[in-house]
């Protein structure tokens, strides 16, 4: 993609792993970025700022506090962004099936990977540019159809939970808003592991790619970092 030095994206969960890598994806077009972490500790994302010549800057946010949400909201009052991108996201135990987890996990899960990600849209939905483009980190471990194996049964539950709900959101807004959920691959992040194929840079400018590919086209659509579609 070319650079675009007049755009502008919104990340949250950006403090490591695939948020960070977009946050610098987006720097290395020439975007301005709105990082988000959790907390006053510091993290990658501050180092990446204080080399980004002011192009960075760093929010904070607890998606699980809605409080947090709208407190954030009123900060960026008046700002506009071509991207708003919900990437932060946790998994339970790899193995932990639906009869094992405890209903305190897999409400951690769940709300913080279907229910969270949905606030902080519905919350900062008004940021957003005309045209621009809303997206969230799903996996395809979110795909129904493709559930052949089985297997992280409850973050699986929590990705097609929030494809449903991002479907939802998209129809609700009558074919307005353009509304991206992304897979982005197996990657080498804290979640990922260290045997995953793909580098947080090559999952992280894909990603990026795609976003730009769905600006201006309404609708939900459901897709990975290479542009490939994911069956829902
Ligand atoms: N890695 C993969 O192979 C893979 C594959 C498919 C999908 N995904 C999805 O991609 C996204 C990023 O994954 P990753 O591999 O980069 O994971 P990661 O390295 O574990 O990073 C997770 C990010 O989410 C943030 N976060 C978690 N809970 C949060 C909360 N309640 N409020 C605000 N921020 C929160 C974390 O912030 P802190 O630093 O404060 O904890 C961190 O920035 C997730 O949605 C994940 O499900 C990853």
């Amino acid at each position: 993609m070319a650079s675009s030095s007049g755009s502008a994206a919104l990340i949250v969960g950006a403090s490591r792993g695939l948020g960070l890598g977009l946050a610098e994806a987006y720097l290395q077009r020439g975007w301005r970025v709105v990082g988000t972490v959790r907390g006053a500790a510091p993290t990658k994302l501050h180092d990446l700022a204080a080399s980004s010549g002011g192009r960075l800057a760093i929010e904070t946010v607890e998606i699980n506090e809605p409080a947090e949400v709208a407190a954030l909201k009123q900060r960026l009052s008046g700002r506009s962004f071509d991207v708003l991108f919900v990437n932060a996201g946790v998994t339970n135990r790899r193995d932990e099936t639906v009869g094992e987890v405890s209903t305190d996990e897999f409400n951690r899960v769940m709300v913080t990977n279907a229910l969270s990600p949905m606030r902080v849209i519905e919350t900062l939905e008004d940021t957003v540019a005309p045209g621009g483009v809303i997206g969230a980190m799903s996996s395809g471990l979110g795909s129904v159809a493709d559930n052949e194996s089985g297997g992280m049964e409850v973050y699986r539950a929590s990705k097609a939970a929030l494809n449903t709900l991002m479907r939802s959101y998209a129809a609700r807004a009558g074919g307005k808003r353009a509304v991206a959920l992304i897979s982005p691959g197996w990657v080498r992040t804290d979640m990922g592991g260290d045997a995953a194929p793909l580098s947080v840079a090559e999952s992280a400018s894909g990603i990026v790619d795609v976003l730009a590919g769905c600006a201006g086209k309404p609708g939900a659509v459901f897709i990975d970092y290479k542009g490939d579609t994911v069956r829902w």
